[in-house]
């Protein structure tokens, strides 16, 4: 297992590209299953969740290319409707083959995913959903099972659940009824730009889906889709995450590229309310740290909310923020593992039932540490720019997970970051 080195001090400027979105393309990638013809999807990000999907749809019988950052998929013979729990548990999100094979066997068959560090991952809602259009779904052996013995039928069905909307469960839905009989109206549906950006997919390979971005999505079903040609949103997390690295360390200002500025504005209206400056341009943002920063009180909450996938960055900045500053994480309230390790690197911050609060420190220390959750290791990586010495931080598998060459992105950027095996 590879660790990095974060050397303190950083001084960062420049430019960077961000990529194309991790949460857009798992979805996108599990919808090729809903046609036999060929489907070319760009920007897809080289990061192992996307290789994880990639090995899940070949096991299931797709044909894939790869160059760069476009997968060729074609999924004309099946010789499954099985993901299996060796690959399910690598990656929890395999869960949105669900819908897509549902609709081409009326039946599938996948594994229950673990839960993991930032919380339970339930998908009682995605269940609750497609047995609503008619599947049979029971649960033995770790696997879910689930069977349309009579096909899929168009309903109304609600997917709002007590932490809010579910953004996986919205996609499985609505890659389940856009082959089904009739109408499907989904209420409670999440208004993510990921959830968007499937639907805009979904529609040009001949699906009829009105309402996506907001919680209300109606699907005609239709008897068949035909393939597509799909360019994927950038990854507005990634964004967030390298605005925050600019918060804390650009030496003037940095500037995103190919980024959408309107999938970030929760997030930089708090950048800005802490007194960064921040400049947006039609696919560009930059960011200046603040001359006199102060902290703030943030919830996370469903899009367009701040996002839940955004806070463990903000506690690194607000970790050396002065004053106080509140964290609360609706969506997953246990999402703070980044704070303990952080801990150790001499920020003050205390977590209690879903809220932490942090109490800014003039300067942070190196120490060892262990990357737990993406967003958690990401968190690490910033508050090791800033730190007196060298970070190192170990377990950087999390971080591949859903970055794409980060440490290459920062060293572009001016950072000073090696990446070691373990062992060194
Ligand atoms: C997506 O996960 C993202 N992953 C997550 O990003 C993100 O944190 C999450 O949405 C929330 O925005 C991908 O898109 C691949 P949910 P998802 O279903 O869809 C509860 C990252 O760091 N819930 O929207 O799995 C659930 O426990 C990852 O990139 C149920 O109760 O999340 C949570 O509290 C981490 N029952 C809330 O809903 C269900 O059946 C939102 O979860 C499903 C979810």
């Amino acid at each position: 297992m590879e660790k990095f080195i974060v050397h303190g001090g950083a001084e960062l400027e420049g430019s960077v590209n961000i990529s194309g979105s991790k949460n857009a393309s798992l979805p996108i990638l599990a919808a090729t299953l809903l046609t036999k013809e060929q489907c070319v999807i760009r920007r897809v990000p080289d990061v192992s969740d996307t290789n994880y999907m990639l090995q899940i749809l070949q096991n299931l019988g797709a044909e894939v290319e790869r160059a760069s950052g476009t997968v060729i998929i074609k999924c004309e013979k099946l010789r499954s409707h099985e993901a299996p729990y060796d690959l399910v548990r690598k990656m929890r999100a395999s869960v949105c083959v669900m819908g897509p094979l549902l609709a081409r066997h009326n039946r599938a068959n996948v594994s229950l995913p673990g839960g993991c560090v930032i919380g339970d991952r339930p998908i009682d809602l995605h269940l609750r959903g497609l047995e609503g259009l008619g599947a049979e779904a029971t649960v033995e052996g770790g696997n879910v099972h689930l069977e349309a013995r009579y096909g899929l039928k168009g309903d109304t069905i609600d997917m709002s659940g007590k932490h809010g909307a579910t953004v996986l469960g919205t996609d499985n839905v609505m890659m389940a009824a856009v082959l089904a009989q009739g109408t499907t109206v989904i209420n409670g549906a999440a208004c993510e730009p990921e959830v968007v950006d499937l639907a805009d997919m979904l529609n040009a390979m001949g699906a009829k889906i009105t309402g996506a971005g907001t919680s209300c999505i109606t699907i005609e079903g239709v008897s068949e889709l035909g393939g597509v040609e799909h360019t994927v949103i950038p990854d507005r997390i990634e964004a967030g995450t390298f605005l925050v690295a600019g918060a804390m360390a650009a030496k003037s200002k940095i500037t995103l590229k190919r980024v959408n500025p309107e999938h970030l504005t929760a997030v930089t209206d708090v950048l800005e309310s802490c007194g960064c400056k921040i400049e947006k341009e039609e696919d560009t943002i930059s960011i200046s740290k603040a001359e006199n920063p102060i902290g703030a009180n943030i919830t996370t909450e469903p899009y367009p909310g701040f996002p839940t996938d955004m806070q463990a960055q903000m506690c690194a900045l607000f970790a050396l923020t002065p004053g106080i500053s509140v964290v609360t994480d609706t969506i997953f309230p246990q999402r703070f593992m980044h704070a303990s390790e952080m801990k150790r690197m001499g920020a003050d911050i205390k977590v209690d039932d879903g809220t932490a609060v942090i109490n800014g420190v003039e300067k942070m220390s190196a120490a060892p540490v262990m990357a737990s959750d993406l967003r958690a290791s990401a968190a690490l990586v910033l508050s090791g720019l800033l730190a007196k010495g060298n970070t190192e931080i170990s377990r950087v598998y999390h971080i591949d997970r859903g970055y794409e060459h980060i440490d290459d992105k920062l060293i572009d950027l001016g950072a000073n970051i090696e990446r070691l095996p373990a062992n060194a």
